[in-house]
C-alpha cells in the first residue's frame, strides 16, 4: 500500500531513500529550506517538492534528513504537524577526532532522543544510519539488515515497510533508549570503513556466535 512520505532535507539521503521509495510506489514529498534544491532533488527521483512544513504535513511517515546539528532549528516549528506520525532518524552525529570518529552527543542524549524531544508527539524510529547514501540508492541495499530502535509499534511497522521497500531487512533491536548504542556502533563501523578495515570480519555467522 502506498505510504505518503515527507522528507525533511534535500541532500544525499533524501535522494537515495526517497528515490527507492518513489520507485516502490510511495507518494514522496521532499521539503527543504531552499525551494530550488528541493525542486532539483525531487525532480531527480520523480517526487514532489515543497517546504519543510509541507513535507511534515504530507507524510504519514517523515524522514528527518537534515542532520543532528539542524534538529533544534528545523524540527520544533514542525512539532504539531509531526504529532502522531512515524519520524525516522537517519542521522550520524559524529565528527573526526584524534583517534577516530567521535560522537558529538557523547555524554548527553542520543540524536534520536533529541529529535524525539524536539517533536514530542511524534514516534521516532532510528533507521538507515548505518549505510551510506550510495548503498541505499543502489543494489547493495538488497538483503542488508537495517537495525531499528523505536517505542511505538505502529511507527515500527511503517519503518519495517519502508526498509523492505529499499530491498533491505528490518531488524528490531530495542526501544528508543537504545538508539545511542546504534549511533555509537556507527561511529566504530564507519570509522573502520574509513580506515580500510572490514567490520564484517569481526562477526562470526550467527550459528557460530557461541563457538
Ligand atoms: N550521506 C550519507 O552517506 C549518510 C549515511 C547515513 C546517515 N547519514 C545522515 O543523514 C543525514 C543527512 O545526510 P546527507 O548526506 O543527506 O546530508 P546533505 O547531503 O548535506 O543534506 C542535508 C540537507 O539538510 C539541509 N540542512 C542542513 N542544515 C540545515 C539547517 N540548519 N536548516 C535547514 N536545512 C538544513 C540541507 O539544506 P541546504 O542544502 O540548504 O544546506 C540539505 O537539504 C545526516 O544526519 C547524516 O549524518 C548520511
Amino acid at each position: 500500500m502506498a505510504v505518503r512520505i515527507g522528507i525533511l532535507g534535500a541532500g544525499n539521503m533524501a535522494v537515495a531513500l526517497g528515490g527507492k521509495w518513489a520507485r516502490a510506489g510511495h507518494d514522496v514529498l521532499i521539503g527543504a529550506r531552499s525551494a530550488e534544491r528541493a525542486e532539483v532533488s525531487a525532480k531527480s527521483i520523480g517526487a514532489r517538492a515543497g517546504t519543510f512544513a509541507e513535507a511534515a504535513g504530507h507524510g504519514e511517515a517523515v524522514l528527518s534528513a537534515v542532520g543532528h546539528a539542524a534538529t533544534g532549528e528545523v524540527i520544533p516549528p514542525l512539532a504539531e504537524l509531526l504529532a502522531g506520525k512515524a519520524l525516522l532518524d537517519c542521522s550520524n552525529p559524529m565528527v573526526p577526532g584524534p583517534s577516530g570518529l567521535v560522537l558529538t552527543t557523547d555524554g548527553g542524549p542520543s540524536a534520536a532522543r533529541t529529535l524525539a524531544d524536539a517533536a514530542p508527539g511524534a514516534h521516532v524510529v532510528k533507521a538507515f544510519h548505518l549505510g551510506a547514501a550510495g548503498v541505499w540508492a543502489g543494489e547493495h541495499a538488497n538483503g542488508l539488515g537495517v537495525p531499528l530502535c523505536g517505542d511505538d509499534a505502529d511507527a515500527l511497522a511503517v519503518a519495517h515497510t519502508l526498509v523492505a521497500d529499499v530491498g533491505s531487512v528490518p531488524l528490531a533491536v530495542g526501544g528508543l533508549e537504545r538508539a545511542g548504542y546504534l549511533e555509537a556502533t556507527a561511529a566504530i563501523v564507519i570509522g573502520m570503513w574509513f580506515a580500510d578495515q572490514d567490520p564484517r570480519t569481526m562477526l562470526p555467522a550467527a550459528e557460530h556466535a557461541h563457538g
